[in-house]
């Protein structure tokens, strides 16, 4: 089937230009003017941005941490993904037995996606403890389409520095990603002991036990063991505070190369103010939201190229019920938030139409970065012949209000409850077919593929 979209504005991380997009089959074959539109079907987005599928590269479909299980599985969570104009997503495996392999995981995940997925999909690989087997594994992950590999520094199977270290030095030997959670925990487990102890159980608590420096001494310390590694590619992973931004760019500074950096964008567009609400516990999540200024530098380090990728960290729990077990006692409250299905419109509203950053930089960061860093650009994250044809339609004259009964998301709320969003997403395509329209899911069960994606040397 050949489909034309005709006289969008096609924006890639430099350009805006009007143009034609043909696509044939399931890839781009041609962008121009005045393509012959016989035989294909024609698709007028005249006064639309024309932009490619968006890729989230930090999701958490069905994870299951402690005892609650996030409630969008691969099917629901990749539904709300589409109609928010996210086509791919590289999701972070959870934590598996004690002691299991690396492989274990992603034969678990294959499970959990395939068949069901409705996008495109990739995963991180957990590194939950270290010896020689996972080094060695780390090879064989790569081969099958897993470079990139998460560390984290908080939470029961948190590597320590040693552990970090070498995880980072094999990765660098074969050309992956290592991607970090930072938080001192230590720092983090003692302010919560001591606020628990004290009768401060309430979801403020839980941002007060996770102090923007317990961040920034976490992100230092990784920046100097990567560098230490000789310069090993690092990913933050959802950095939300203006002192970890500041460790980057002195170590940026410095001279040092590979480091990526990622943040959310609840920690763009939400308070830790929220934590007062009655209904603060849906806000729980690891890092928390913190303040006004943080979130002003967040905008700027992403307008400036400072912050390479705006993610979600999606992880739903139903505030009617997982997150209630943090009632009386923050601590007990599952971390995570969804976002998956507002990430590009929150984004395009509040940075693009209030001008914080440019259409170019929107896309860069939600599209392109993402999928450069992860192995699987130019197939995702760019309009170009050749590229998959992925693309997502936005008219930027119309309005809405942001609310939950407008989602598909499997959980109860959105963060973004009320927000009035500018710009709205008209259509969204896949792979040259329609997966989202108006807002309403038009895509398959199981249409999704898995993404074998490339090591950066290879890339
Ligand atoms: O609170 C969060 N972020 N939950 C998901 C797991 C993680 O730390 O990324
Ligand atoms: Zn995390
Ligand atoms: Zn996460």
């Amino acid at each position: 089937m050949k489909t034309i979209i005709r006289q969008g504005r096609i924006v890639s991380p430099s350009e805006v230009y009007e143009g034609d997009i043909l696509i044939d089959g399931e890839t781009i074959a041609c962008i121009g003017r005045n393509l012959e539109t016989e035989g294909a079907q024609v698709i007028e987005a005249k006064g639309k941005y024309v932009i490619p599928g968006g890729v989230d590269v930090h999701t958490h479909m069905d994870l299951l941490a402690g005892g609650s299980r996030a409630v969008d599985d691969f099917y629901n969570g990749t539904v709300a993904a589409a109609c928010g104009g996210t086509i791919s997503i590289v999701d972070h495996m959870g934590f598996g037995p004690e002691g299991c392999d690396l492989h274990h995981q992603l034969k678990e995940y294959h499970h959990l996606a395939d068949n069901k997925a409705v996008i495109d999909y990739g995963f991180h690989g957990v590194a939950q403890h270290v010896n020689q087997d996972i080094l060695d594994e780390l090879e064989g992950m790569m081969e099958d389409g897993v470079p990139s590999v998460k560390v984290y520094l908080t939470y029961d199977r948190r590597l320590n520095d040693a552990e970090a270290l070498q995880v980072l030095k094999r990765m660098k030997e074969l050309g992956g990603v290592t991607a970090f959670h930072c938080e001192n925990h230590e720092v983090v487990e003692y302010c919560r002991k001591a606020y628990r102890e004290s009768g401060r159980t309430g979801p403020e608590y839980h941002a007060k036990s996770r102090p923007n420096l317990a961040e920034a001494e976490a992100v230092a310390r990784i920046l100097n063991l990567a560098r230490l590694a000789g310069d090993a590619p690092v990913y933050i992973v959802h950095l939300s505070c203006r002192e970890s931004l500041e460790a980057v760019l002195d170590a940026r500074k410095k001279g040092q190369k590979n480091i990526f950096v990622e943040t959310c964008t609840q920690y763009l567009t939400l308070t830790e103010e929220r934590y007062l609400d009655k209904d603060g516990l849906k806000y729980v999540m690891s890092p928390p939201l913190r303040t006004e200024e943080d979130c002003r530098r967040l905008w700027e380090g992403l307008a400036a190229g400072d912050i390479q990728v705006v993610a979600t960290d999606h992880c739903p729990f139903n505030y009617g019920k997982e997150k209630q077990l943090g009632r009386d006692d923050f601590t007990k409250c599952p971390n995570g938030a969804p976002g998956v299905e507002e990430r590009m419109s929150v984004i395009f509203s509040e940075g693009v139409m209030k001008n914080r950053i440019s259409i170019n930089r929107f896309v860069e960061t939600l599209c392109t970065n993402p999928a450069r860093i992860y192995g699987c650009y130019p197939q995702k994250g760019i309009l170009q012949p050749g590229a998959d044809g992925d693309l997502v339609i936005i008219d930027p004259n119309k309005e809405y209000v942001l609310t939950h009964d407008r989602m598909h998301s499997a959980v109860d709320y959105t963060a973004y409850e009320g927000m009035k969003v500018k710009g709205q997403i008209d259509l969204v395509m896949q792979r040259g077919r329609i997966v989202a329209e108006g807002n309403v899911f038009k895509g398959q069960r199981g249409a999704g593929r898995f993404i074998h994606r490339q090591s950066l040397d290879n890339a």
